[in-house]
């Protein structure tokens, strides 16, 4: 008896260890990239999915719109270090050249943003001519070069309802282009004809009904990106930060959240006495989470991976996100 009280110690005493020095290993990381933040004076935005240390060492976390509109704003930082995925420092880049952008992991891909290829928009345009063509941000450059306008989760019901057009080209995200239709009454002609978001359509039904059983008091929270029948079980949809906000002005308690499993994070610091629950926890976006510290660190130390985008595209695709930033909602 002795001698397995002895050994659980021991395990125990092993396990404390290990977790000290981890953590020291964090905190000597942590230090040492804010260090080369000042150094390097440079400035790090995240978005909502990225991992907890990555958003709690980042300067400004936020959605889509709102991180592009910080890269956008940014004076006084030389380098914009973006803790995201290719498209989002693609749009940091474009929209302020003179900025150093880095993408701390090359393979920070959005598939969503792959689905959308320049010829399909050409073949698409070709043909219906006299229809506008809008773009989800979840686009790379050159596709962005290609549209009137784009738009993110958060305002793509505005911009729709901006356009003197009842029928609207409307690409990459199928599942959002129907959102944006059953609100706004206009036809929206998907490109491509069923673009996705890898990760959230993993979300079910299903899911949402065990937790309600579980918690029937709980909101349901949802994002543009789900499917049909996750929308209609929601109590509100909306972008990342739109949910934060939300959130913080509900009186409700507990909340079943419909989107990526990082903004679980933010959710829970903003508003500590709430609980939150994901409505699938298997829906990580995997691109998202291959920013860490360690990579964080490195891309700053040494200045990788710089985003450039040719002057001759980037000038297009910057047209199709001014105009996005000029509708006011
Ligand atoms: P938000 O603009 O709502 O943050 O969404 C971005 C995204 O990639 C959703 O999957
Ligand atoms: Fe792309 Fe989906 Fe990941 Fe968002 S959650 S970055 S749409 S794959």
């Amino acid at each position: 008896m002795r001698t397995v009280v002895l050994l659980g110690k021991n395990i125990y005493l092993v396990l404390r260890i290990a977790t000290f020095h981890v953590q020291a290993q964090k905190m000597n990381l942590t230090q040492k990239i804010e260090k080369l933040k000042r150094e390097k004076k440079a400035v790090i935005l995240a978005h909502n999915y990225q991992r907890p240390e990555i958003q709690d060492i980042a300067d400004y976390v936020g959605d889509s719109i709102e991180i592009s509109r910080k890269a956008k704003q940014e004076n006084d930082a030389e380098t914009i270090v973006f803790c995201a995925v290719d498209f989002m420092a693609e749009s940091a880049a474009i929209l302020n050249p003179k900025k150093k952008v880095l993408l701390p992991t090359l393979g920070a891909r959005c598939p969503m943003a792959q689905m959308l290829t320049v010829d399909e928009i050409k073949r698409q345009k070709a043909k219906y001519p006299d229809v506008p063509v809008v773009l989800y941000v979840n686009t790379l450059a050159a596709a962005k070069a290609k549209c009137d306008v784009c738009c993110t989760s958060a305002n793509a019901v505005e911009v729709i309802q901006s356009l003197n057009a009842d029928k609207v080209l409307f690409g990459p995200d199928r599942n959002l282009a129907e959102y944006v239709q059953e609100k706004t009454g206009k036809t929206l002609i998907p490109i491509p004809e069923y673009g996705f978001c890898p990760t959230h359509l993993l979300f079910q039904l299903e899911d949402v009904k065990v937790l309600k059983l579980e918690h029937p008091e709980a909101v349901v929270i949802v994002h543009p990106e789900c499917s049909g029948e996750m929308r209609k079980s929601a109590d509100f949809i909306g972008s990342t930060s739109k949910m934060c906000r939300y959130v913080k002005e509900s009186t409700a308690k507990k909340f079943i959240v419909g989107t990526e499993e990082g903004l679980l994070h933010r959710l829970r610091k903003e508003n500590p006495k709430k609980q939150f629950f994901v409505a699938y926890g298997g829906a990580v976006c995997p691109n998202m989470k291959l920013t860490t510290l360690d990579r964080l660190y490195m891309s700053l130390r040494d200045e990788k991976h710089l985003v450039k985008v040719p002057e001759k595209t980037a000038m297009k695709a910057r047209n199709a996100l001014d105009r996005m930033f000029e509708i006011k909602c």
